[in-house]
């Protein structure tokens, strides 16, 4: 059983397409154990809550420096004994001794196609204006796992969305994750539960 661990910062649409996947069967052999947040109002919490998940908030404001927080932050991560973290639209710099302790354990989903529109900067709405503003017609989402920079790490899976003439940036972005984020992200923790199964 894959022990899967979400860290969120929003809304939670994409831990919730992962928790309906898991219901449905769709992802098989997988278990979300617990649901981080930084932001202690994040509506992704909540929807933890209503799955009996646990659910914690973790915030920078609540310690002295960001050491402190990323020890705290890697410390609860640690008790879960997690197979996969997925950064599901987690908002804060991963700390590097926990990219280094869990490599290739961290997933993250990024809305545009990487190397487009990805990197320091490129986040939430941000990545869709600027699709909008270089006029591509294609664009969608990437899952890859997580190292030490920003979006860099290697691709795991990708799903292109088509850009409508007349598109606002909150068109496209739901869009994205209509078509496109909702759709990977569940589909790669199932690979990576297959994969661990196939393992054992
Ligand atoms: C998504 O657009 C995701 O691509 C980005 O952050 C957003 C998170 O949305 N990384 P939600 O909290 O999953 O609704």
């Amino acid at each position: 059983m894959l022990r899967v661990g979400v860290l969120v910062s929003g809304g939670g649409t994409n831990l919730q397409a992962v928790l309906n996947a898991i219901d449905s069967g769709e992802i098989k052999n997988a278990e979300v154990k617990v649901v981080i947040s930084n932001n202690k109002s994040a509506y992704a919490l909540e929807r933890a809550r209503n799955h009996g998940i646990d659910a914690l908030c973790i915030s920078p404001k609540e310690f002295e420096n960001r050491t402190q927080f990323h020890n705290e932050l890697l410390l609860k991560i640690d008790e879960y004994r997690l197979d996969l973290i997925v950064l599901a639209g987690f908002l804060v710099t991963i700390p590097e001794a926990m990219i280094q302790k869990y490599r290739n354990r961290i997933i993250n989903i990024h809305p545009s196609l990487i190397p487009s529109f990805c990197g320091t900067g490129y986040f939430g709405l941000k990545v869709h204006e600027a699709a909008l503003a270089r006029g591509v017609k294609i664009t969608g989402a990437t899952v890859h796992y997580v190292d030490e920079g920003t979006d860099t790490g290697p691709i795991l899976l990708q799903k292109a969305v088509e850009v409508k003439e007349g598109d606002t940036p909150e068109e496209l972005q739901k869009r994205v994750m209509e078509e496109a984020e909702w759709v990977i992200l569940p589909q790669a923790i199932a690979l990576i539960a297959k994969e661990q199964e196939e393992k054992a």
